[in-house]
């Protein structure tokens, strides 16, 4: 039987210009640049200020930027997920507002809820699509608006993230190219480590959960830092095992960037060279979903076919997990 496997052809991004600084968070919460650089690497995240955009705004964005470099037209587009916590609507969903708006005339779409691990498992799903050979070409989509959850005057939360949006286009390819194995794992967090208490069918939306701030993110930082330290490590170096890769044979980490001291130590576990690691934490702080997107476009033109890559996450849910791929454009 020929081998069938799907490829990245495309990747695409949007962030909105918005850039909120540290210093600025210094004005809303008691907190400082040196303690948010040093705990979490981050030193500016982007806000998407327009009231009236969300994150189908920057999702279809990204999708347009990701079907350009893919030099294909949305109508070839077989299916949409987009990956997000912050759906512009419970339903439909935003993968839907976005088949609209690019002119996906044959797609199927939907949402996919797995937090930071979000872009990775609409990765493995869409791939594993592809493969069967039920489709041929889909748009995966990584995209939070993370300001509509964030709470501005809990220090703890709002210097973590940012908004935006990565996309990328994959298509079929019968070569030894593009993803060639996943490791994903969920562990349901009944403790309530990481989430958002309200808005969905057990809390709907009151005056009460309003007023209790139920709508924002809420997290037990050390607890979770503690899993996805151990999480993001042990799957990197699970798919490394499995698939025979010495730390010679990656050329890159992945990694999703919610803490650079999590980053760090995943790299070190796998035994990369700091060179290998892709690190936008810096600019973006944690975009949830998008962090894997972003980094590939802001990668992309270092990356060389054949480059064999590791994306990595860990995330809300619990979710966590790893991708192997041969880079192919
Ligand atoms: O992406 C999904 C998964 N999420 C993650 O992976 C995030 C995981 N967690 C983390 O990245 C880290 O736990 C944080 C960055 C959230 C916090 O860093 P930490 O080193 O775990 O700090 P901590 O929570 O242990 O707090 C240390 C101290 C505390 O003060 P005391 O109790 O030692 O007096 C906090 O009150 O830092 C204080 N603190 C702050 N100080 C200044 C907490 N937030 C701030 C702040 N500015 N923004």
């Amino acid at each position: 039987m020929a081998l069938k496997r799907s490829k990245i052809t495309g990747v695409g991004k949007y962030l909105p210009d918005y850039v909120m600084t540290n210093e600025e968070l210094e004005k809303h919460v008691d907190t400082n640049d040196e303690w948010i650089r040093s705990r979490t690497g981050i030193a500016e995240r982007r806000i998407l200020k327009d009231p009236d955009k969300a994150t189908s705004f920057m999702a279809t964005n990204a999708a347009e930027d990701a079907l350009k470099d893919a030099d294909i037209d949305a109508e070839e587009i077989d299916l949409i997920i987009v990956a997000t916590v912050t759906p512009d609507y419970l339903f439909p969903a935003t993968a839907a507002l976005v088949q609209k708006r690019i002119g996906a005339k044959k797609a199927f779409g939907f949402d996919l809820s797995a937090a930071c691990s979000g872009f990775l498992f609409a990765l493995s799903t869409a791939g594993s699509m592809i493969e069967s050979g039920r489709i041929k070409k889909a748009l995966v989509i990584g995209a939070d608006k993370m300001s509509s959850i964030m709470d501005f005057t809990d220090r703890t939360t709002c210097i973590l993230f940012g908004d935006g949006a990565g996309a990328v286009v994959l298509e079929e390819t019968d070569e030894d190219e593009g993803i060639v194995d996943f490791v994903q794992y969920t562990d349901g967090d009944e403790n309530c480590t990481l989430y958002q208490p309200a808005g969905g069918s057990l809390n709907p939306a009151t005056e009460e959960t309003v007023k209790n701030k139920m709508h924002y993110i809420r997290q037990d930082g050390r607890t979770v830092f503690k899993k996805a330290t151990e999480g993001m490590a042990d799957v990197s170096l699970e798919i490394m095992k499995k698939n025979n890769l010495s730390p010679d044979d990656v050329a890159w980490l992945v990694p999703h960037q919610a803490n650079l001291r999590i980053i760090n130590a995943t790299a070190r576990r796998m035994g990369l060279s700091e060179d290998k690691v892709m690190i936008n934490i810096n600019k973006y702080g944690n975009t949830t979903a998008a962090t894997i997107p972003l980094c590939l476009y802001d990668w992309k033109d270092k990356l060389n076919k054949g480059d064999k890559i590791i994306l990595s996450a860990f995330g809300g849910g619990l979710t966590w997990g790893a991708i192997y791929l041969k880079w192919s454009k």
